[in-house]
């Protein structure tokens, strides 16, 4: 950042100031340093990132668009609508960037029916609610029926992927990001209370990771479940399938479902099933084995293993691309994480014309369990009035290339 010509007048009229105050040698030796010192920490921390036009919603509503880069080329794009990831560029083994999620080039792709929640804030509960039926302090709450017979990702017209959010661009000592915030009326989608959220991602400067960190608060018990939709390809988005990627999952236990996909509340053990991917596992090697389930392939919430420790989030999944030697790492506060493997993806056409064809990208979402709310024994998801939810994520990104101790490239090249 160039500072202003009126920064600079007053920088010399400071110095003149000084210099009648303390002396010139005192200022040589010390203050001119200081100065220095302060002026390089301020251009340092000069560079948020800046919104830029993405186009406007079919109700009239400007969408923006940051992006946020690191020193070492990595870059996020995230959007107002939705607080949506919209790109992520990570460096491969020979430092070549590719944007390994899905999306669109334009607003109107996201407000289409093709747009199977790419990247997006899902909430205010994501996942299910089994037949949108709840009770909360003897309340009985019904929601929009808009997965039959249940209710999924916070409904159909006001859930948080599909309104805009207010952004502040941020640069601080932990990287350049963006803090989305929403408040959310009581009673918008069917749920209790004015719920205000806020999302933020980070990109460190120095290391190829993506914090997204969650806050939420109330005025009335209301259920939250917040998670973020993105949908990877190692590969780079639109390359053709994901079942040569390696899965390890921190899970020996999942919670498994009825043929609408609702938990029975059971939580079950991974061993002898085609869940098991606590030895890293390549995703197509099983997959065919639930082809003929309600899901059509992996649509399951996985039971994170207990922490080693509180004070980092927990390693929930480790994904690794062989053809392009990208490893992504994901780390989170949440108790599950739901392994989505693209089953219901047609086709659509998405960024740079790129085909979204089914199992050619897949969802790893950090959340609580799926119908939390009705089943009294999972963690709960209520938040309480006078309580802040806060949660983290932590998307890491290596490659083979680094794990055997050669790191790649400083600047990586362009993508093609
Ligand atoms: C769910 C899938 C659903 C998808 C929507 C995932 O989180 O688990 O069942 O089809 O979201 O795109």
């Amino acid at each position: 950042m160039r500072a202003h010509a009126s920064d600079r007048l007053s920088e010399a009229s400071t110095y003149n100031l000084v210099v009648l105050l303390v002396g010139a040698n005192m200022v040589k030796v010390v203050v001119l340093p200081i100065l220095f010192a302060t002026l390089l920490f301020s251009t340092a921390l000069g560079e948020k990132p800046k919104a830029e036009a993405f186009g406007k919603t079919a109700a009239g509503k400007a969408v923006s668009l940051f992006t946020l880069k690191n020193d070492n080329g990595m870059v996020a794009k995230v959007m107002t609508r939705g607080a949506t990831l919209v790109e992520l560029h990570v460096p491969d083994r020979d430092g070549q960037l590719a944007d390994v999620v899905f999306g669109f080039d334009d607003v109107a792709g996201y407000e289409s029916a093709d747009n199977a929640y790419f990247g997006c804030t899902a909430g205010r509960v994501a996942n299910r609610i089994a037949r949108g039926k709840f009770t909360l302090d003897g309340k009985e709450y019904s929601l929009a029926i808009n997965n039959e017979p249940n209710h999924l990702h916070g409904g159909v017209e006001r859930s948080l992927d599909k309104v805009v959010w207010d952004a502040k661009p941020l640069d601080n000592k932990y990287g350049r990001g963006v803090r989305f915030s929403y408040t959310s009326p009581d009673g918008e989608e069917g749920y209790p209370g004015t719920l205000t959220v806020t999302v933020t991602y980070i990109l460190p400067k120095k290391r190829n990771v993506l914090d997204i960190r969650y806050t939420a608060s109330t005025d009335k018990a209301t259920p939250i479940n917040l998670t973020n939709h993105a949908y990877f390809n190692l590969s780079g988005h639109g390359s053709e399938t994901i079942h040569e990627h390696v899965l390890r999952l921190n899970a020996d236990k999942y919670t498994p479902v009825d043929d609408t996909l609702i938990p029975t509340g059971e939580i079950a053990s991974v061993e002898g099933t085609p869940l098991d991917f606590r030895k890293p596992r390549k995703i197509g090697a099983r997959i065919e084995q639930l082809a003929k389930t309600a899901a059509l392939g992996y649509d399951h919430n996985f039971v994170l293993n207990e922490p080693e420790s509180d004070d980092k989030p927990n390693l929930a999944a480790i994904l690794f691309d062989k053809s392009s030697g990208r490893r992504l790492r994901i780390s989170t506060t949440e108790p599950g994480i739901q392994f989505y493997s693209g089953n219901f993806l047609a086709g659509a056409k998405g960024k740079d014309g790129k085909v979204y064809a089914h199992q050619s990208g897949l969802c790893l979402e950090t959340q609580h369990f799926p119908d939390s709310i009705n089943q009294p024994k999972f963690p709960n998801t209520v938040l309480q009035p006078g309580e802040e939810f806060t949660s983290l994520t932590r998307l890491s990104f290596s490659t083979d290339a680094d794990a055997a101790g050669k790191k790649s490239p400083a600047s990586p090249k362009k993508a093609k």
